[in-house]
């Protein structure tokens, strides 16, 4: 595994690649890395030649300058799970490498990033479009990776890629939890023991609400969930919106979708949590 970074030889080395006619996969990532982005990896590395995975805590896409001071950088462990899951090159840009100016394009894939993530983090998705989009730029990968965790943003990415014309299939990836249900996130590692315990009922509200949702109206499963996260110990529901999973809108009955998600934000103590389930 080789650690590249700057874009030029980044695309000095898959060019090489790409005469030995070599397929390329990639997974963007932000670091601090667990098994969840171990599993994009292992995927890429299993459906193409040759693997990509970037590093770079992308300023673009905090909205809290805390958050993004506070993000874990971890790129000794990083490095150690992606030569494990058989990375063949880690991109490790630094901030002038991506922004060597200021990036003033717009993404508007309205209603798709005005909701839930987009309603709630101004301008969060429009940064990540600005370094996936020159993170696709520097790679050309033939597939890229992305965690279903992000369901919003995945979707976005999906558009984006139509909308831009990228010849790049996009590929989402299930969503890994710890063994008692607590979806991973790079996020989880500032969690106290206490705050570990009560993020565990996010995930278990969620698989309880499928089979309430069984019997029950839209209505009524919103309800179920809203109540049982404000009432458990130490977490605060920011939404939990149950909706197309296409068009990411809403929905009022379980008949006017094929693809139906629900999808949670949730503040265990000071660390903000996302989850989501898929009702059909
Ligand atoms: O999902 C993430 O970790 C980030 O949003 C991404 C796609 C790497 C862009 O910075």
């Amino acid at each position: 595994m080789k650690l590249v970074y700057t874009i030029q030889d980044l695309q000095t080395e898959l060019d090489k690649c790409r005469q030995l006619h070599q397929t390329i996969g990639f997974a963007p990532t932000m670091g601090a890395l667990h098994e969840g982005h171990g599993s994009l990896m292992i995927k890429s590395v299993n459906e193409n030649n040759i693997t990509v995975a970037s590093v770079f805590v992308n300023p673009t896409q905090f909205n809290d300058q805390n958050d993004l001071l506070k993000y874990p950088r971890t790129l000794e462990a990083d490095c150690a799970l992606l030569e494990k899951c058989g990375v063949d090159f880690v991109f490790v840009p630094d901030v002038k490498e991506m922004y060597p100016e200021e990036d003033t394009r717009q993404f508007n894939y309205a209603p798709l990033d005005s909701v839930m993530e987009g309603a709630h983090r101004p301008g969060h998705f429009n940064g990540v479009c600005q370094i996936v989009s020159k993170l696709f730029d520097a790679v050309m990968p033939d597939k890229a990776y992305f965690g279903e965790k992000d369901y919003q943003q995945l979707a976005i990415i999906k558009e984006m890629v139509r909308d831009l014309k990228y010849p790049i299939e996009i590929i989402g990836c299930p969503i890994i939890r710890e063994s008692d249900g607590l979806a991973l996130s790079s996020r989880n590692m500032r969690l106290s023991d206490t705050e570990r315990e009560n993020a565990l009922n996010i995930s278990q509200t969620l698989f309880k609400s499928c089979t309430f949702a069984a019997d029950h109206s839209v209505n009524e499963t919103l309800e179920m969930v809203k109540t049982a996260i404000n009432n458990a110990s130490g977490l605060e529901l920011e939404y939990f919106e149950i909706v197309d999973g296409d068009t990411l809108q809403p929905i009022n009955s379980w008949e006017e979708s094929s693809t139906i998600m629900g999808c949670i934000t949730v503040f265990c103590g000071p660390v903000r949590l996302i989850d989501n389930i898929r009702y059909k």
